[in-house]
């Protein structure tokens, strides 16, 4: 339980979850760390804590650099509980230490925890001296909670970002210059497609408050620290912040007696005789988690279902219902399923991409079992439409 050295006098003291798979409903499969820094200046100070299972092992780590019970000013950027969750013991133990927060976290905070705590509250543009550095605070507001917030020190040039730019990780490396490349960047485009996307307005908000800094070094609240590849996380925070897509088409589908299957795979050589890459998507041995990363940047996004009790399919639904929430803009949406007498799941996904304001494609719905030159036929039928 080894605290990590960002600097001379700034440590990484949060805690690895190694076994996380499920976080509200996103598949962690590398599960996550929450990073908590501790500030060795005149003013010791903590920058969040950890989820409340993990508080034990960030004490030791901070034990290690100085008595806990010494620290004297806690920042909470974000209420969330995998950050705020070792708050109530840690102000046991230090009941004289300042509590920083934003504005809606002291109402956040309040509203989880019940407790009378003394807090300090900042808002953008307000700092705080901790002896020979600064903290200059930046309001994160909807990215992704009302309450979320940014502090940077001008004196390292590090930008403690919160769950902006972060990843879920479990790993013993700490810095990009540690970890493979390709990874972090898949976990953060993850990131953000299962966390992020819905509020892309405010994304760009922060982006913007971000270009105003020299950065150094973004340490977020998940997972790797940004050093060596700053420029690149930024750049693909403005891609996905702008809604930006790729010629790529998605087919995500499930399947009762495979001729919704067979459908998919008709649509998927319609897409590739167009020179666009296609890839196919079972519902049922892909969690939408995943599939919500590669609709993070694929323009056409087509979604089968057979019809089953007058309804689609629950996976569909389920699929459905997680991206209409997370809201991906500017798309293009194909319904189309199988059915054997109601055939109601086709208009009914259909209805869910409309919804979504996406510009929609013919839908494609075929009785029981189609052949092979009615396959042909669909095939045709999406080419000429694209
Ligand atoms: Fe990592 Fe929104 O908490």
């Amino acid at each position: 339980m080894k605290p990590v050295a960002l600097n001379d006098f700034i440590y990484w003291v949060g805690g690895i979850d190694w076994d996380l798979r499920n976080f509200h409903g996103y598949m962690t499969q590398r599960g996550s760390t929450y990073n908590a820094y501790l500030i060795m200046d005149e003013k010791i100070t903590l920058i969040d804590t950890v989820k409340y299972y993990l508080y034990d092992e960030m004490i030791e780590r901070i034990s290690k650099v100085v008595d806990p019970e010494k620290i004297d000013i806690i920042i909470s950027n974000h209420v969330e509980m995998d950050h705020s969750g070792g708050l109530p013991k840690l102000l046991e133990l230090c009941p004289n230490a300042m509590l920083i927060t934003s504005p809606n976290g002291a109402k956040g905070l309040e509203a989880h925890y019940k407790k009378n705590w003394n807090y300090k509250v900042m808002k953008t543009g307000d700092s705080i001296s901790l002896g020979k550095t600064t903290l200059q605070f930046i309001l994160e507001q909807m990215v992704h909670w009302p309450d979320n917030m940014a502090c940077y020190m001008p004196e390292t040039k590090i930008l403690f970002s919160n769950d902006a730019f972060g990843q879920h990780i479990a790993t013993s490396e700490r810095f990009d210059t540690e970890y493979p490349l390709d990874i972090i960047m898949y976990e953060a485009k993850k990131y953000y497609a299962n966390i992020v996307l819905p509020y892309d307005k405010q994304t760009q908000k922060v982006l913007d408050a971000v270009s105003t800094l020299d950065i150094a070094m973004i340490a977020p609240s998940h997972g790797i620290i940004w050093k060596d590849h700053v420029k690149a996380i930024v750049t693909e925070y403005h891609n996905w912040a702008a809604n930006k897509t790729k010629e790529k088409a998605l087919i995500i589908y499930d399947t009762m007696w495979n001729s919704t299957k067979l459908i998919a795979h008709a649509i998927k050589k319609a897409f590739e005789e167009k020179n666009i890459p296609a890839q196919l998507y079972d519902l049922k041995t892909i969690h939408i988690s995943d599939i919500m990363t590669e609709v993070l940047d694929a323009k056409y996004i087509c979604v089968g279902s057979p019809t089953l009790n007058n309804n689609m399919l629950p996976t569909v639904a389920a699929f459905l219902t997680y991206c209409k929430g997370l809201a991906p803009k500017n798309r293009v949406g194909l319904a189309f399923g199988s059915y054997g007498w109601g055939g109601q799941s086709v208009a009914q996904v259909e209805a869910v991409l409309a919804e979504m304001g996406w510009q929609l494609l013919p839908s494609i719905k075929v009785q029981y079992v189609p052949d092979e030159p009615l396959l042909g036929t669909i095939a045709q039928q999406v080419f000429e439409k694209l």
